[in-house]
């Protein structure tokens, strides 16, 4: 089976030239100025750039909602993603009822995503129930099994996503021993509990609170922590979804003195305001309730300036389809809603649009954040994440003339909303 990519500008982190592609059995076999050969497919991208497939560092399909209890959608919903241009989601495993990560793990390849998955699929473990020694003597054979990543929740206390500093410890020592990197949810779980609760106890409950009461501080200091404990034990460390300069200016400090660690932004941190969630209409509202939340216009600038400098490295969806139906479990309570937004499908227009077209990013410097280096981070490189002679066929053709607004038809989610609805 050939398929051949005529006339295209391809586009990688390092690198931007015009010519044909031809691909072979899945793999790339040929890049030329002029390939002619017979192909069973000929796709003419003149005018258009050819990417690599997005390899999303952050989805959470079908998982343990922070609520503790449900789960988001489901497989049968990647196909957003590989609308969006991801062609490979890193999804999050967590446990299931009853069985350990290793069997977790087989019964999401086996089960739960068989027969659903567009995009191409890795896995970060994720531990919801810890049982000591027989927990930890699985994540060799995490890595073993083709797992070198896995992320640990230091909030959402009480719920069983929640670790405990002492838990998280002994979690990064193992991991150090096996070339694991640790990925953590960082904010402070009694920052949280003590401005969540102030609120409440004061009668405010609508979902602005939300906001109001999970500080880039609470961040800042959940992210010099798990920094810490990992040099303590040098264990390689991502933060993932990255919100806030406090929190950013941590990794930045920490990188330039030589501590082994990453941050992961999210699009909706580098597009979106806190202040959608102000809205008087809880069902609009409590759509943007995510963790940690949205903030301000100083923050967003703050966040490119970090993916320009590898102060931040990598930026993944956090895709997290929570119906509104579920949503409203939290009206009349903000620490109720289930946090999370969908955004899948939306990560490459918005680093285009938001990024390159505003002369925020580089061509280069999105492709790198969204495919070459979350490729690395999961050790599927460079079969994923660039395009050359012999990676994966994952491209994307882009148009960079097309212009939109975004709805929920033409920007699908698997849920009734898409949280970019309105912006171009
Ligand atoms: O609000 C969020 N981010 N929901 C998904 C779970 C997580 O913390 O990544
Ligand atoms: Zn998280
Ligand atoms: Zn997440």
């Amino acid at each position: 089976m050939k398929t051949l990519v005529k006339n295209g500008t391809i586009v990688t982190s390092t690198n931007e030239f015009a010519a044909d592609i031809l691909i072979e059995d899945e793999k790339i076999s040929m890049i030329a100025s002029h390939i002619d050969v017979e192909a069973d497919t000929v796709i003419d991208a003149a005018g258009k750039y050819v990417l690599p497939g997005g390899v999303d560092n952050h989805s959470h399909f079908e998982a343990l909602n922070t609520d503790g209890v449900t789960t988001n959608a489901g497989y049968d919903t990647t196909w957003v993603a590989l609308k969006g241009g991801t062609t490979t989601i890193v999804d999050f495993c967590t446990n299931e009822p009853g069985m350990d990560m290793m069997e977790s793990l087989e019964y999401r390849l086996n089960v739960r995503s068989k027969g659903k998955l567009a995009p191409d699929m890795a896995i970060h473990a994720v531990c919801t129930d810890f049982r000591g020694e027989e927990t930890l003597d699985e994540i060799p054979k995490l890595v073993e099994a083709g797992v070198p990543t896995m992320k640990l929740f230091l909030a959402y206390k009480p719920t069983p996503l929640y670790m405990d500093d002492y838990k998280y410890l002994r979690f990064l020592e193992r991991a150090s021993q096996v070339g694991m990197t640790m990925m953590v949810h960082a904010e402070n779980p009694d920052v949280l509990d003590y401005e969540r609760n102030k609120m409440a106890e004061a009668g405010c409950l609508d979902p602005k609170y939300h906001y109001m009461t999970r500080p880039p501080y609470g961040e800042a200091e959940a992210v010099a922590r798990s920094i810490k404990f990992a040099d303590a034990m040098d264990c390689p460390l991502c933060i993932v979804h990255v919100s806030c300069i406090e929190a950013a200016e941590v990794i930045q400090e920490a990188r330039a003195k030589g501590s082994l660690v990453i941050g992961e932004t999210c699009p909706h941190y580098l597009v979106l305001d806190k202040h959608k969630m102000d809205d008087p209409d809880f069902d609009q509202a409590a759509r943007w309730v995510c963790s940690p939340p949205l903030r301000d216009e100083e923050d967003r600038e703050y966040l490119w300036k970090c993916l320009n400098h590898d102060w931040l490295s990598i930026v993944g969806s956090d895709n997290s389809s929570i119906p509104l139906y579920q949503k409203h479990w939290g009206e009349g309570d903000f620490r109720k809603i289930p946090n999370g937004c969908p955004g899948a499908g939306d990560r490459l227009n918005a680093l285009w649009t938001y990024g390159v077209e505003k002369g925020k990013i580089t061509r280069q410097k999105l492709v790198d954040v969204y495919a070459t280096l979350p490729a690395k981070l999961n050790g599927i490189f460079p079969q994923k994440g660039t395009i050359d002679i012999g990676t994966d066929g994952d491209l994307v053709i882009f148009d960079p003339e097309y212009r939109g607004t975004v709805t929920v038809e033409s920007n699908p989610t698997g849920v009734e909303y898409n949280v970019y609805e309105g912006c171009e």
